[in-house]
């Protein structure tokens, strides 16, 4: 179970600061007192602290500007704490840098609103993409191709080209390109933003599919009917800080 610890917002009215508990051994991301401001001044996130276990879904939602992509950015690196620890699959992000952050980041499967696929390269050619830039054998990737296209429906579209696809199709197979290679963490930053419900829910579906089959899936969002739907626990973050679960 997801379990969301001390926050700034209940500590700061004792004036004493927020002390972090110890990080869970157990979890799959762990984030203790992690505070994020950028260059500018702006401040995204405010001693954080959170455990995802392995194997959970976690939903994080809140209004906009509230933190949650800064959130997803500190897990797969993209951007680095200011304070506090930020532990992944048992790696310290924080100070995880070069080949070692990359070689975490194989691990970390991401699908953001934007799908992000390759214009001129097929379905197909976009899910074995990041096997071929990561050395994978032809055979190998071959073998991983046809499943991860079946996992979201779209094995009879693998010739097609993204611009030949619904937007709903398209955030599958950038799915698909997240998971292809089997991460045991996926991250998806407003993977619905962009659909209706009919295809949001669809999208989900697929999320919990995956969670089924042991990832922990993390997801931002602000449909709040989409959680209620999912029937899976949700943070929330408001001006940078984390509130706990709602019940
Ligand atoms: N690269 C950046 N440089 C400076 N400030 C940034 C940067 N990225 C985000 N911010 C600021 O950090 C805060 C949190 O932004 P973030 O993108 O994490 O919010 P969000 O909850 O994902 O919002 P949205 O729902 O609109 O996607 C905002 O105040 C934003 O302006
Ligand atoms: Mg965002």
């Amino acid at each position: 179970m997801t379990q969301v610890l001390t926050n700034q917002a209940t500590t700061a009215a004792s004036g004493s600061p927020p002390s972090a508990p110890p990080s869970n051994a157990d979890a799959m991301v762990s984030l203790r007192g992690v505070s994020k401001v950028y260059a500018n001044g702006s401040k995204a996130l405010i001693e954080v602290n959170l455990d995802i276990k392995r194997g959970d879904f976690l939903f994080v939602t809140g209004p906009s500007g509230s933190g949650k992509s800064t959130l997803l950015k500190l897990l797969y690196g993209e951007e680095h704490a200011n304070d506090g620890d930020v532990i992944v699959d048992g790696h310290n992000l924080s100070t995880l840098r070069g080949d070692r952050l990359s070689h975490l980041r194989r691990r970390i499967g991401i699908v953001f609103q934007d799908y992000k696929l390759i214009p001129r390269r097929t379905v197909l050619e976009n899910v074995a993409f990041v096997l071929w830039a990561q050395g994978m054998p032809r055979k190998e990737i071959h073998r991983r191709l046809q499943p991860a296209l079946k996992m979201v429906g779209l094995a009879h579209k693998a010739d097609c080209f993204p611009e030949q696809l619904s937007g709903g199709e398209q955030q599958r197979v950038s799915i698909a390109r997240a998971i292809v290679s089997t991460p045991p963490i996926l991250l998806a930053d407003e993977p619905t933003g962009n659909l209706d419900p009919e295809n949001s829910w669809q999208v989900i579906k697929i999320l919990k599919k995956l969670n089924s089959v042991g990832i922990t899936v993390i997801v931002t969002t602000h449909d709040e009917s989409l959680i209620r739907l999912s029937n899976h626990p949700a943070v929330q973050l408001r001006n940078g800080y984390l509130y706990r679960p709602r019940q």
